[in-house]
Parts: structure tokens; sequence; C-alpha cells
């Protein structure tokens, strides 16, 4: 199942806010709506929200409507992933928006594969494997960075075990994650955020795989929590991969310099349709956190594993 595809003329994306309870499909007639569909998350992770963008440019096209300025409040719909900025960029770029969409649609999954190749390499038999947030098909257009790992090991009838944090405050990794690898059959369980540091003291993790919003000189910007796993997988001498495909790279500057893209209060005060604190409570929400590189092991890329920049 793809996270999005092209019919009729129109982008349709898996509404990912209704998982898993329902699968059903968002309609993006115009690039008003992929914006719309970004903002809300009905599209997430960073090279899913970078074809979705790509797409949007081309609906933007098909209207004859004034593609600069479609382009700018595109990439205004989120701050932190560059895969955004970086698609509107080369769709803007080409000679036919809708075809360069279309082109970059197939290499996410070309990419993934890849990425999963070379990911099967750090992957033991036994394996108990953590990850955060959903770096998975759904992140993507389809197999995912993190997940495609995970998913290139099982296929390749590795034994291997999955724990996903839940990943608070949307719950990417127990709403998302946990059901695409029970759609697969990879054995997986649930633990919430704080218990990671306990399993990987207890041994009862081998490696930890996350995806990447953005990675550039430093270290990586990932899902907040991304970080607090880093550090315990450091103290612990638990092996830390980020996966992500070459568009996620941001090679000329600082990664303290990438915006970390603040969320509204509602989604910490709530969980799901039920608040869980007073209704005058002050919140913070960063969206994302940077695990600085001395804590990554390897980056794993389409193109083979490298250290972090
Ligand atoms: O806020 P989200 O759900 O878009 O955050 C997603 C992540 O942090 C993913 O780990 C990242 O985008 C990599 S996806 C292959």
């Amino acid at each position: 199942m793809k996270t999005m595809f092209w019919e009729d003329n129109q982008l349709k994306l898996i509404n990912q806010t209704k998982l898993p309870d329902e699968v059903s499909y968002f309609n993006c007639l115009t690039y008003q709506d992929v914006i719309l569909a970004i903002k809300t998350m009905i599209v997430r992770g960073a090279p899913a929200i970078g074809v979705a963008a790509a797409f949007g440019i081309a609906l933007a096209d098909l209207a004859g409507e004034n593609l600069e300025l479609a382009a700018q409040e595109i990439k205004n719909a989120r701050p932190t992933a560059i895969n955004l900025f970086w698609a509107v960029d080369r769709v803007m770029a080409s000679n036919s928006p809708l075809d360069e969409a279309k082109e970059m649609y197939r290499e996410d999954i070309e990419t993934n594969m890849a990425i999963g190749k070379y990911g099967l390499t750090v992957i033991d038999e036994n394996d108990t494997i953590l990850t955060h947030c959903n770096a998975g098909a759904l992140a993507c257009v389809d197999y995912g960075t993190a997940l495609g790992v995970i998913r290139a090991a099982h296929e390749k009838g590795k034994n291997i075990n999955v724990i996903c944090d839940e990943t608070r405050p949307l719950g990417q990794g127990a709403r998302l994650s946990i059901w695409e690898m029970q759609e697969e059959n990879i054995p997986v369980k649930l633990i919430v955020d704080s218990a990671a540091g306990y399993l990987m003291q207890q041994g009862q993790i081998d490696k930890v795989i996350i995806g990447a919003d953005r990675i550039a000189k430093g270290g990586v910007a990932n899902k907040i929590g991304s970080l607090m796993v880093a550090l315990a997988a450091k103290r612990f001498n638990v092996p830390f991969y980020v996966a992500a495909p070459k568009s996620t790279f941001d090679t000329k500057i600082s990664i303290y310099d990438v915006e970390i893209e603040e969320r509204n209060s509602e989604e910490v005060l709530y969980y799901g349709q039920c608040r869980i604190t007073s209704e005058k409570t002050k919140v913070i929400n960063p969206a994302f956190d940077i695990v600085p590189s001395d804590l990554i092991t390897g980056i794993i890329t389409e193109n083979g594993i490298i250290k972090p920049l």
C-alpha cells in the first residue's frame, strides 16, 4: 500500500491522522489542499512531505496558478525537514512539474530499497531493534527508511524483534510504526517513550535505528525524543543508526541553525480526544530535537553507510 498516489489529476493521501483505526484517503485537488494536509499531519515524515509538496507544485501548474507564490506557501507549511524545500526547488527547476513529481515518487521507493540493502548489513540474527517515531512506508512513498532496513532484514529471513517508542505527543510509533510492522507480521512491541533507557540498561535492545528530518554539520534533527534515546544508547553501548536518503542532507549549515518546529499546545494537553491536564496548563511542544554526531554510529544512505557530518 502506497502512502500516496496520483489519480484523476488529484494527489490521494492516506489520512495518517485516522490510522490505525481507519484507512481512508484525503484527496488534494489544489496545492492549498496539499499545504493543509502537510500542516495537519494527514501526510507527515520527511520524504513523504517532500514528494507531496512536489505534487502540490504540479497541481498549481495544472491550475495555471502563480508557481513562485505556490512554492513559497508550500515551503512555509513545515520548517524542519529539508526534503520539503529540496523537493519544491527541484520541481520548480524542471520543465514539467508533474513529470518531475512522478519521477521523485518513483525514485523515493528505489532509494528506500537501497537504504534497506545497505542497512541489512548491520542487522544480526536475533537482534532486537528499537525505533522512534515512524520512519516507515508511511513517512515516504513506500518501504521506509529506518523501517525499510527492518523490512529488508525480515524479507531476508532474519529473525528480528522490533520495539517501537510510542512517540508522544502524536503517537507516530504507537499508531503508525506498530501498524506497519503488524501488517508485515514482523514481531513488534510497544513501549512508552520513557522505557527506552531502562530496556537498554537491561540489555534488551541490540540496535537503535531512526530516521531523520535533516542531517547537517554536527548532527541530525529528528522527532522529539530522539536525543534521549541516543544518550541512553551511548551510555549502554547500543549502536545507534540513522537511516535517511541524500535528500535529507543539508551539508552547508550547522545542525544548530535548523529551525525546530514548535507545534500547538493541544497536542500535549490532549491524548487523542482526551484532555490529560488542566485547561490552563502552559505547554512547550518542540516537534524535533538534535542528536549530536558523536552519539551516532553511522548514517545508512542509498549509497552506503557513512559517518555523520
Ligand atoms: O512530525 P513527523 O511525524 O513528520 O516527524 C517524522 C520524523 O521525525 C521521522 O522520523 C523523519 O521524518 C524520518 S521519516 C523517513
